[in-house]
């Protein structure tokens, strides 16, 4: 999804800019550009459609130096990727500007202004805020207000970063519905759409709220509220270390996030269990309080963190006997929902900034739920910001795309919640010893897979021609086999599918025959039986069955049966474990068929719009 990166310094800003562009990447993109104030105050820009690489060449042969400037990473949203519609943006040959997000009033807002004699040369709705910005400076030639009065004409959601030639020691930005991060300096000041983008050059940082606008200088940083009030948002500093952005010896980011699992999972557990225990408090100060009165589970989000929710939905029920419902957050949205007495309305989202997760969580603040908990991987994101309750996973950054350690981390923490949760309705000391064991076995049982690398890259060769795929699982699996069926199609663009094992006869398995591989996963459990019987029911249709089982699970590998064997696990922590192989398949799968592994086509890491 698109990003932005900007900076007012003492040095000339392109290299800042480029390597913001470069950190951004991961998000998604399909074209990238950069405007810079120079000397004589007059605006320089660069656009290139593709990679940043190619915008570094073009900066490379036509440098565009200067002390402060503005860049941005586009993912189409209106109007085709291309050079003219890339941005920043100019409203003639003063005014830049870059945009995050969708503005939903942007046809009415254009054709005003062609009305009034704009002329426009792109297809997009930021050129319409630009003419719109412009318009408004021409009463008192004043950036600051000209945003200001733009955003009270604007509908929908934006971050926006604006420079002006004739007022070259200072940008204008504004939030509303889209992240913008303020990075504080020394002698200098940069802004972000996200705070990875600016670690080379601060770790501390200043979180815009909705509405806010800010007057960025090299020395001063000023912000108003959307009532108009001065505000001073707090700075916080970046609590990873510098070089969990880099890919070090691995060939993808994917690839070093799966491997950095057992780190990962290990840490999103520390501090917060003892040998046996759950440690309440470590949850928030409130948590006791909060929990003892829950009487119903509301889980939002989207992607992996929606099976994140759906697994949790097992382990809840199970546990706690509290009833628990998922739902997506773009469904959950637009529906009207009966709200049972004492529901906690819990949103789980790796980045803390998908747009369908938050407008969710600010409607169920409106509705009388009885609080919300957030579980989020990215400190300062809105939703960490916006919940009551926050359980913080501690992936580290996720830059892959796909989502892998954020995934195994939110079922960490989402174990903790519902054994906390499950304490408060009836959970015995032996039984919460006994999950708590088991979760302290799981970073070593995840390094147990991991050392099967080799035997799952052999396997993804029998994927590699294949157009379609199926994922079985069977109870808290079955969100596994979704999770799996989602790295599958998200990364080597195969058709994979998931169904519950015993769903198969009820349509499905028209489908299997030798051309439609099928993978299950198989851990020991009440379900075993019936899972084999499932299985069965593949092979007498042809199909070639990939099964991940607990050797205790007794399935046998045959013609047309291959097993890989994963060691034995706690039912309860099964879902973290067998999660792990699912996604060293779609790896290898993607990397066999050459795709861009880390940034699939189409997609974006923060889906910041709807
Ligand atoms: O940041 P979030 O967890 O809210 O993101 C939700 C989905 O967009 C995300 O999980 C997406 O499905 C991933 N690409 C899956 O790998």
């Amino acid at each position: 999804m698109c990003g932005i990166v900007g900076a007012v310094s003492e040095r000339d800003v392109q290299g800042i800019l480029l390597e913001g562009l470069r950190r951004l990447e991961y998000r998604g993109y399909d074209s990238a550009g950069m405007a810079v104030v120079g000397s004589e105050s007059q605006i320089q820009r660069a656009r290139e459609v593709g990679k940043v690489a190619a915008l570094a060449d073009a900066i490379e042969a036509n440098p565009v130096a200067g002390h402060m400037g503005i860049a941005h990473t586009r993912w189409a949203t209106h109007g085709e990727p291309s050079q003219q519609n890339a941005h920043p943006h100019m409203s003639g040959d003063r005014l830049a500007i870059v945009h995050n997000g969708i503005i939903e009033n942007y046809q009415e807002l254009r054709d005003e202004l062609k009305a009034e004699g704009y002329e426009f040369t792109s297809q997009t709705d930021t050129e319409v805020v630009a003419h719109l910005i412009n318009k408004h400076y021409q009463a008192d030639k004043n950036l600051y207000k000209a945003v200001k009065t733009a955003m009270t004409r604007l509908r929908g959601a934006y971050a926006l970063a604006v420079v002006h030639s004739d007022e070259p020691d200072h940008m204008v930005v504004s939030r509303e519905g889209s992240p913008l991060v303020v990075g504080v300096g020394i002698g200098e000041n940069f802004i972000a759409s996200d705070q990875l983008a600016l670690l080379p050059v601060t770790d501390r940082f200043m979180f815009l709220e909705e509405g806010d606008i800010a007057d960025i200088r090299k020395d001063k940083i000023a912000i108003e509220d959307r009532d108009g009030n001065a505000v001073e948002r707090s700075i916080t500093r970046f609590e990873h270390a510098s070089d969990s952005a880099d890919k070090g010896e691995y060939r993808h980011y994917m690839l070093k996030e799966i491997y950095e699992q057992p780190k990962v999972v290990k840490a999103t557990m520390t501090g917060r269990i003892t040998d046996s225990r759950v440690l309440e408090q470590a949850l928030g100060t409130d948590a006791a309080k909060l929990l003892e009165n829950v009487r119903h589970v509301q889980i939002i989000a989207c992607g992996t963190s929606y099976h994140a929710g759906m697994v949790a939905r097992y382990w809840i029920e199970e546990l706690a006997g509290v009833p628990c419902s998922v739902e997506v957050a773009s469904e959950f949205r637009y529906r009207k929902h009966v709200i049972q007495q004492d529901t906690l309305f819990l949103c789980i989202s790796q980045s803390g900034e998908t747009a369908d997760t938050l407008a969710a969580l600010r409607q169920a603040k409106k509705a009388g739920f009885r609080a919300a908990l957030a579980i989020c991987n990215v400190p300062g994101s809105s939703l960490v910001r916006e919940s009551d309750l926050v359980i913080m996973t501690q992936a580290g950054p996720e830059i892959g795309v796909a989502s892998t350690k954020a995934f195994t981390t939110q079922l960490v923490a989402l174990l903790l919640f519902s054994v906390a949760l499950a304490r408060h309705n009836g959970l015995s000391e032996e039984k919460e010893a006994e999950i708590v064991k088991a979760l302290h076995l799981v970073p070593g049982q995840v390094s147990d897979v991991l050392a099967l690398d080799g035997e799952i890259e052999n396997m993804s060769k029998a994927f590699m021609d294949k157009n379609h795929s199926l994922f079985l699982g069977r109870g808290s699996q079955y969100p596994v086999a979704m999770e799996g069926a989602l790295k599958l199609k998200e990364i080597s663009y195969i058709h994979a599918e998931a169904y519950p094992a015993g769903e198969l006869k009820h349509g499905p398995l028209a489908l299997v025959d030798s051309e439609m591989p099928v993978v299950t996963v198989a851990p020991n459990n009440d379900l075993v039986e019936k899972l084999k019987s499932n299985l069965e029911e593949v092979r007498a249709r042809g199909g070639e069955l990939f099964v991940f089982a607990d050797k205790a699970a007794g399935v046998k590998a045959e013609p047309g049966i291959h097993v890989m064997q994963l060691p034995s696990v706690h039912e309860i922590t099964a879902p973290i474990v067998y999660t792990v192989p699912l996604q060293l398949l779609s790896y290898h799968v993607a990397v066999l068929k050459g795709t861009d592994v880390d940034q699939p086509r189409n997609l974006a890491k923060s889906v910041t719009v709807e």
